[in-house]
């Protein structure tokens, strides 16, 4: 059996017509979402992630303004930053792109951005919303991957879904929306031990480890959904997840490539997400 690739360059192509005509409904009402970025220093990864954020925002015809500023900026003078978007009517989202220079706290500057502004869905208050089901900005990749399952007419209730990885922004909340929808869910993380044996009973496996082949064929069972949210190199430089993909294929039902997997829907949950708080802000 040869796995389904699911699109996620397509999906997101799909998705961004739909929020594209929420932007037209806006502007037909003379206003504009608006997104303001916040870059710190000069690292070569942000600073791409940063552009292709501009560029989708521009791409739908959203407000965008980003705020460079240099790696020896003060924690202080962050939160001045923030606190001027916070009061700024033209901007409905505030990212603050992570990581920081040491110096500051990520959790101080996360805490000062208003809930209502933080489509990143990192603060306390959104995490907590999300944690007792209640409306709120949800983090962008786990939003995506439960969009990506839905376009493709996957229902998640009942099923056993195992995240592998804990990280704040991506294993722990996707465990949460599953829980949300209904499902079963397993976390593992570097000190389970003996991971195949968790994964083998999954029907859909989430990796979010950041190490490639962390998931063999030997991983997962016939019929798996597999989704792949790492970004590696291989030893090419070649682009690739925390999944064996070529062997996987094999045996999952779906699986996500890397790239044109994940990837593309977390820029476009991130427009919505904006968007949606441009439209809260208009009620
Ligand atoms: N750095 C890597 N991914 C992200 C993200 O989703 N949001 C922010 N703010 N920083 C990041």
């Amino acid at each position: 059996m040869s796995a389904q690739i699911i699109n996620g360059k397509e999906i997101a192509e799909a998705v961004r017509q739909e929020i594209s005509k929420e932007v037209q409904q806006l502007s037909e009402k003379h206003f504009i979402p608006g997104l303001a970025v916040i870059l710190v220093g000069d690292n070569q990864a942000s600073q791409t992630y940063v552009r292709n954020k501009e560029k989708a925002c521009k791409d739908l015809g959203m407000h965008s303004v980003l705020i460079k500023k240099p790696a020896n900026l003060t924690q202080e003078e962050l939160i001045q930053s923030i606190d001027e978007l916070n009061q700024d009517e033209s901007i409905h989202g505030i990212l603050v792109q992570l990581p920081l220079p040491g110096h500051i706290s990520e959790k101080a500057i996360i805490e000062a951005i208003s809930p209502e502004k933080d489509v990143d869905g990192f603060h306390p208050i959104n995490i907590g919303r999300m944690m007792t089901g209640q409306d709120a900005f949800l983090p962008c990749t786990p939003y995506g991957i439960m969009v990506m399952l839905e376009h493709i007419g996957y229902d998640v209730e009942g099923k056993h879904v195992v995240i592998v990885g804990r990280s704040n922004i991506v294993g722990k909340p996707a465990g949460q929306l599953f829980l949300n929808a209904n499902a079963t869910v397993t976390y593992c993380h570097s000190k389970t031990k003996d991971l195949a044996y968790f994964t083998k009973q999954a029907d859909v496996v989430v990796a979010a480890v950041g190490k490639r082949d962390t998931i063999t064929s030997d991983h997962i069972k016939e019929g798996a959904v597999v989704i792949d949210v790492g970004m590696n190199r291989n030893d090419e430089g070649k682009l690739c997840g925390d999944v064996a993909f070529d062997e996987v294929k094999n045996k999952a039902s779906y699986i996500t490539p890397v790239p044109k997997g994940v990837g593309p829907m977390t820029i476009t949950m991130l427009m919505k997400n904006t968007v949606k708080s441009a439209q809260k802000a208009l009620e």
